[in-house]
């Protein structure tokens, strides 16, 4: 049994068999198929900060496998104010089979790791979201038909969760990275150091300039401020808004199909409280993607955010049997 707590967890062959059984699952999903290869196991999902797609993925791919699945907001639980994360680990890793956790600090995750005597799996922290990746490069591998070699260039915020996940897997899955992103917000040096010792042949790129972005075959952006950030909106729309997502910038690709990701959600038009609050504030009508890009490129990206259900399947179904494949009908 092993967990998944950050994407160095997995050997590059471990993380292109997650790919290729996430894509047997979608299948079998498709197809009305029945796999409930877990029956009768229990996790508990422990959510520290808001999330849509994680806890509604974990949940069905739980309820699919057979299993159920328990949601323990972090503000419910005594997890932090009255209890330990040695003591949360021990309570619920006697009660369950499996735990997810979204919150801030890494630590506290592998914390968990070390003491559940289960498998835990990182649904997000401030350093890593490892379970989007494996939905991201699961669509690379569906839209392209492979990954090494592959150029993709993240702009934004170049040193947040997702910035440091895409530019280690994309580094161990044989991809040109490329993170875009002003001085101050690109990935710190330990985290390259990573990255710079998995990848083989293919290159990683860390620029300021935007004109990098030519010849990538997809561009991957996300939130300009994350979840728990304490910063100042004004100062990061002027730091990022030259690293926006719109015509002008694909147009600098030279290549007309190149693909946009985006872990979502995403502040690409006034619907949302925040966007509203941005519009009436700064004018701003969208944040690190305009709106005509997004919805150009909607089949993609909701893709994208489907192929999370069926990733976080493979994940629960390799990390809990210890089988990279299903048994033979
Ligand atoms: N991409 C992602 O993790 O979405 P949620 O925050 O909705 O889970
Ligand atoms: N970087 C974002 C990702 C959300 C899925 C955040 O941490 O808020």
């Amino acid at each position: 049994m092993q967990s998944f707590v950050k994407e160095i967890d997995f050997s590059k062959s471990e993380i292109l068999s997650l790919i290729e059984l996430s894509i047997t699952f979608k299948t079998l999903k498709k197809n009305k198929i029945s796999h409930k290869y877990l029956e009768g196991n229990n996790i508990a999902l422990i959510f520290e900060k808001a999330s849509t797609r994680t806890r509604a993925a974990f949940t069905v791919a739980a309820q699919d496998l057979g299993m159920a699945a328990t949601y323990l907001g972090a503000s419910e639980i005594q997890l932090g104010k009255k209890e330990s994360v040695v003591d949360t680990a021990k309570v619920l890793g006697s009660m369950f089979d499996g735990i997810e956790y979204r919150g801030f600090s890494q630590e506290d995750v592998e914390t968990l790791a070390q003491h559940a005597g289960v498998p835990v799996w990182n649904g997000l922290t401030d350093t890593w979201h490892p379970t989007q990746m494996i939905a991201d490069f699961m669509t690379l591998k569906e839209r392209f038909g492979y990954l090494e070699g592959l150029t993709i260039a993240y702009l934004g915020d170049g040193r947040n969760n997702v910035a440091n996940s895409l530019l280690v897997t994309g580094a161990m899955l044989g991809l040109h990275v490329k993170i875009i992103a002003p001085k101050d917000l690109q990935p710190d040096s330990e985290i390259v150091a990573i990255a710079q010792q998995l990848s083989h042949g293919n290159t990683l790129t860390i620029t300021e300039d935007v004109t990098a972005v030519e010849g990538a075959d997809a561009l991957y952006t996300d939130v300009w401020v994350s979840m728990g950030e304490d910063v100042d909106f004004k100062e990061r729309i002027d730091q990022l808004l030259p690293y926006q997502i719109n015509q002008a910038l694909l147009a600098k690709t030279n290549k007309s199909e190149t693909i946009v990701l985006h872990c979502l959600p995403a502040f690409h038009d006034k619907n949302t409280l925040i966007g509203q609050e941005i519009y009436e504030t700064y004018g701003l009508e969208a944040m690190e993607i305009t709106d005509d890009v997004f919805q150009e490129q909607a089949d993609v990206i909701f893709q994208e955010a489907e192929n999370r259900l069926h990733s976080i399947k493979a994940i629960l179904y390799m990390t809990m049997t210890g089988n990279d494949h299903l048994p033979k009908a």
